[in-house]
């Protein structure tokens, strides 16, 4: 029998529409407002609200690829993975290109090689022929291109001195000309870009170790400025498309970087006393051998532009081995590596060249929690069984780390 309450609810609901009776009836409404609750909770947890980080602006899908490769290593729920990005690597199929391409890779992006082969090779990349994630195009930067990406790594530009003074003109269009275009793509597509500038930036430095707020001392005429000149110019249009455009930009200044895939003969010092040292030639030290370097390997190099590229922070920054090394001390590690009979060499030292050269890579620390972790001497034995593979031919000793 119902008492006197519930007869007096029923005449009250009697005169509501019968949908919100129906809701009214039997508690709906109370397991209706506890489902919402219970699922606005689980998409707080799982997608936490993450306030606005960090100078650049960032697009949507670039927050979401840097969330997940910034948020710490560890299981990622199921259904929750790191989007793939599409990625395009300028001079990919260099020395220092095709590691990167070998991390990203790994990582499970998609990727672009756009080279015109003129110091790189198609062996580099060679082990990824076939993966449907990776391309490679022969193309030359200096022309525009159109791709739909995410991010634009340009290293595409001749690095050693050998190479870059084979033809200025050319080096400096594909400083200028070249950085341009892909900054127009960068522009066109919403891509996120970095540009590989380089401790060359510097000249011959008045300042040391080198900070990145130090402006330089280069000549501006001088036999190597198509390649210095070229990538200040570079730096200054990455800027401009930055602070006029909005567009997303990365800087890294690099310092000397060997490895395996190195070009054999390509005139960089490393190269050169590795090469020599092999084919019992003397080591050539120009000058009185006092200038000294950093020497920074692939593979510490290749992490912190990752890291540049999905962090925060548009730089420029210092990516280099703060290790300073004479060029005699560096034959030494090299006859100690290869041949303790290695001979040297004096030559009259080459215009232009630096005379001490080393980067103060605090920002780097700071900022990206990056500095290099491989030394000289355990980097040089896995660039030394590289060369011997490649000028022997001995298939057994190439590794990397
Ligand atoms: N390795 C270092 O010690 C070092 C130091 C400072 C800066 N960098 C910079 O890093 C980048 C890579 O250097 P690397 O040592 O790998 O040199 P690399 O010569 O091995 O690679 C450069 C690549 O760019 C390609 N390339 C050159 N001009 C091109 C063009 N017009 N169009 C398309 N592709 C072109 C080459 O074929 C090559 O594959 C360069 O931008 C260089 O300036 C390197």
């Amino acid at each position: 029998m119902a008492t006197t309450s519930t007869r007096s609810t029923m005449r009250r609901t009697a005169k509501l529409p019968s949908f919100i009776n129906y809701i009214l009836g039997h508690h709906r409404l109370t397991f209706l407002l506890a489902g919402v609750l219970v699922s606005s909770l689980t998409l707080h947890l799982v997608f936490p609200t993450q306030p606005p980080t960090g100078s650049a602006p960032s697009t949507r899908r670039v927050l979401l690829a840097q969330s997940n490769v910034v948020a710490p290593r560890g299981r990622v729920p199921l259904g929750l993975r790191r989007k793939p990005l599409r990625v395009v690597v300028t001079g990919g199929a260099g020395f220092v290109g095709s590691h990167l391409v070998d991390r990203l890779m790994e990582r499970g992006d998609s990727v672009i090689v756009v080279d015109n082969f003129f110091t790189g090779r198609k062996d580099n990349v060679v082990h990824h022929f076939g993966n449907p994630r990776f391309e490679l195009i022969r193309h030359d930067v200096v022309e525009p291109i159109l791709l739909e990406v995410d991010q634009i790594y340009h290293l595409a530009c001749p690095a050693s001195p050998v190479h870059y003074k084979f033809n200025p003109v050319k080096t400096i269009k594909t400083n200028v000309v070249g950085t341009l275009n892909m900054l127009g793509l960068a522009k066109r597509v919403g891509a996120r870009f970095l540009l590989t500038s380089t401790s060359e930036v510097y000249g011959d430095p008045l300042q040391h170790p080198q900070a990145e707020t130090y402006w330089g001392n280069v000549n501006p005429i001088g036999v190597r400025s198509c390649y210095d000149e070229g990538k200040r110019t570079a730096e200054t249009l990455a800027m401009d498309y930055h602070r006029g455009l909005g567009i997303e930009v990365r800087i890294a200044r690099i310092f000397n970087t060997y490895g395996p895939r190195m070009c054999i003969d390509d005139g960089r010092v490393v190269s050169n006393f590795v090469a020599q040292a092999l084919r019992k030639e003397p080591l050539t030290v120009y000058g009185d051998g006092k200038q000294t370097r950093s020497f920074q390997y692939v593979s510490d190099l290749v992490e912190g532009l990752m890291r540049l590229m999905e962090g925060d922070h548009v730089g420029p920054f210092n990516l280099g081995n703060p290790g300073e090394f004479t060029m005699l001390e560096l034959a030494e590690v090299v006859q100690e590596t290869i041949d303790s009979n290695a001979k040297i060499e004096f030559r009259p030292n080459t215009e232009d060249d630096p005379h001490k050269r080393k980067p103060d890579i605090s920002k780097a620390k700071e900022l990206l929690g990056w500095e290099p972790t491989i030394s000289l001497h355990k980097g040089l034995p896995l660039m030394v069984s590289d060369f011997r593979k490649r000028i022997f031919g001995d298939e057994n000793s190439a590794k990397t780390i």
